[in-house]
């Protein structure tokens, strides 16, 4: 049976993006592997969150993660600042990272053009802390979105690099997993990049009807092919794409059909997508709503998990400090 952990950052509500990129795969795969999932709250910490939003978003993704069809039963489901030996592990992994491989890293090159104020350690080291959630508990496959492909190939340089240093056959090499298909990049709304949190394009799970519609209409559109079966510029091809994932594949095949002659009307085409997204993601946003008001539950879940998520992370963590040499006199 493999081996799988996947996280997504509580740095607010989860969007289309996570649950297409990420999410949706967890669900599908609980039932026919060891799965782990988390609520990756320390990698939030990099943008400086107050108490009170940080503990408050960790409860909601906690409850979109259950609304979504986690079965807290069945996975292991926990918050990542309940799991000690995570962040052990992260700095034993911190002492064979180089400063080099980590300044390259693609996203934090991003965070050091976007915010040149904020550039701080954890962001240098998210790689690594990423690793840690990662291998602590020798995972096989990880469910993410197309943006974490660099992030994984770093975890298996930090997982090959320890079993060739230590020469032990310890680590698996993980993979990035969506079922035999490309990883996934939704788009945003605003017609170019990927839907995100910090992009500020993103349609929430937890959005009502009416905030869906809105968003969708003021999507960036153009005034329409001039020639049958154009190129679709990249802010009308996002539409299709989000349209894709969403919609009946018999809708999306009638709106290709109006673009590819040339009779295609944006209006109709977005409210279309409004309105199946709001099909898609009211009754989990119910389901939100009710588990969010259900503390005890909650409670219990995160309980549960981190007992589950611990067993498996101190085996690893003691195995990991005696190969490095920790050992009893
Ligand atoms: P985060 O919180 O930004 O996103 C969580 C998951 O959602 C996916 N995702 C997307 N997929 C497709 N299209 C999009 N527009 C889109 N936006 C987000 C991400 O690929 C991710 O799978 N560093 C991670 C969290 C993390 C983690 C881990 C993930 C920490 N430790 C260990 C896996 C394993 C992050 O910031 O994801």
């Amino acid at each position: 049976m493999d081996i799988v952990v996947s996280g997504i950052r509580s740095t607010g509500k989860l969007h289309l993006g996570n649950y297409f990129g990420a999410l949706q795969n967890f669900v599908k795969m609980q039932h026919e592997n060891h799965c782990y999932f988390f609520i990756a709250d320390f990698h939030s910490l990099t943008t400086h969150p107050t108490p009170q939003d940080l503990h408050g978003s960790v409860k909601q993704v906690l409850a979109e993660y259950l609304a979504c069809g986690l079965d807290p039963e069945v996975a292991t489901l926990y918050v990542q600042s309940d799991i000690p030996e995570i962040p052990q592990l992260y700095l034993l992994l911190n002492m064979n990272a180089y400063m080099g491989e980590l300044e390259r890293c693609t996203s934090f090159k991003d965070k050091v053009r976007t915010q040149p104020n904020n550039v701080n350690a954890g962001l240098l080291t998210y790689p690594t802390l990423m690793a840690a959630d990662i291998i602590i508990h020798k995972a096989h496959k990880v469910p993410v979105g197309k943006d974490q492909e660099q992030h994984l190939e770093m975890t298996r340089t930090f997982a090959n690099r320890f079993n060739r240093l230590y020469n032990v056959d310890y680590f698996p090499e993980p993979v990035p997993y969506n079922f035999g298909k490309q990883l996934v990049k939704i788009p945003g709304l605003d017609g170019s990049g990927k839907m995100g949190k910090s992009e500020g394009n993103a349609i929430y799970l937890a959005d009502d009807a009416e905030t869906i519609r809105k968003k969708v209409m003021r999507a960036v559109t153009d005034s329409g092919p001039t020639a049958p079966n154009q190129k679709k510029p990249e802010a009308i091809q996002n539409l299709y794409t989000l349209m894709g994932v969403v919609s009946q594949p018999d809708t999306l095949k009638y709106y290709e059909e109006q673009y590819n002659n040339c009779t295609i009307r944006y209006g109709d085409m977005k409210k279309q997508l409004a309105e199946d997204i709001i099909a898609f993601t009211s009754p989990i946003r119910e389901r939100i709503e009710a588990i969010l008001s259900d503390n005890e539950y909650l409670r219990r879940v995160a309980k549960m998990g981190a007992e589950k998520a611990r067993q498996s992370a101190s085996k690893t963590l003691d195995e990991v400090r005696h190969i490095i040499g920790f050992r009893e006199f």
